[in-house]
């Protein structure tokens, strides 16, 4: 691995250190809460505050890195994964729950080159456990190796899932059918924290055996992602396809086997992808409430 690629992970992790931080402090405080896409999708001015942070940073440290953040790209920048260095950021993931104090929110730094991520960061901010993997290196969690669960059973699995933020009538049919379909399998239990990067953390951490979504982001998923995959785990589409990390669909395993029996039940839908639009559009309003 070349120096300067360990050298951008230290930083991440740095950042993710420095991130987490501020998130902590600002849940003491009272905040405002405005929409993005629709009254259920939220952002706060820490989770702006803390990307412009990171953006900055990394600008200065690595000014020929490109980026994408989500909310740089609310803000009307381009979603785009080209062969570039590309840091893929979520500020704060699990805004929700920050938003409404449920304790699990965690910043996301994903790093790619040629379209393939090298590491990952995932710092889970209330309990102050940093998550991370480097392609070909393991994921650790604080220094102590990940190891996905050896369980190859899914009637004695966990299946971590969300709702999302989607409230379409078809699309929340569609969410609730995949799950009534997995829950009657049947399986131990079905789970979902909030957050998309600490989902995929307890998959690489061996707590839950698989976690699915549908109409997740890059930024949601990309660092998770490399973390399963160096504890041992496997990545795939819903569908069964190759891992898209612009197709906002994401299933995480301990177990090839355990993915697929999941792939058989899941109800697919294809949200618009993150990269549909490159063009780069207006900014989207902001309604505060
Ligand atoms: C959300 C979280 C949530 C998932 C949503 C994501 P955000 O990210 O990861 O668990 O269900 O699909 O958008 O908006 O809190 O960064
Ligand atoms: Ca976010």
């Amino acid at each position: 691995m070349a120096a300067v690629w360990l050298e951008a992970m230290e930083h991440a992790v740095s950042l993710a250190r420095t991130a987490g931080t501020l998130v902590r402090e600002a849940v003491q405080r009272d905040m405002k809460v405005m929409m993005k896409s629709c009254s259920v999708d939220l952002v706060t001015q820490t989770d702006q505050k803390v990307e412009q942070l990171i953006v900055k940073s990394v600008k200065e440290k690595f000014p020929t890195h490109s980026f994408i953040g989500e909310e740089s790209v609310a803000a009307g920048e381009p979603c785009v994964l080209s062969d570039a260095p590309t840091w893929i950021v979520d500020p704060v993931d699990g805004t929700t729950n920050f938003v409404h104090g449920f304790p699990f929110v965690a910043v996301s730094i994903g790093f790619a080159v040629n379209k393939q991520l090298l590491f990952g960061v995932v710092y889970s901010c209330m309990d102050d456990r940093m998550f991370s993997a480097l392609r070909g290196g393991g994921a650790f969690c604080d220094h102590q190796p990940l190891r996905v669960s050896d369980q190859t059973d899914i009637h004695q699995s966990i299946v971590a899932t969300e709702f999302g933020s989607c409230r379409d009538p078809d699309v929340v049919d569609k969410i609730f059918s995949s799950m009534k379909r997995i829950l009657s399998l049947p399986v131990h239990g079905i789970r979902g924290v909030g957050t998309a990067a600490l989902n995929l953390c307890l998959v690489a951490s061996g707590s839950v055996e698989a976690y699915y979504e549908i109409g997740v982001h890059c930024w949601d998923y990309a660092a998770g992602a490399l973390i399963v995959e160096e504890a041992g785990g496997v990545l795939m589409d819903v569908d069964g396809g190759p891992l898209d990390l612009m197709s906002r669909r994401v299933l995480a395993a301990n177990c090839r086997s355990i993915a697929e029996q999941l792939v058989q039940q899941i109800q697919i839908f294809s949200p618009e992808r993150d990269d549909a639009d490159t063009e780069s559009g207006a900014a989207r309003d902001l309604k505060f409430h």
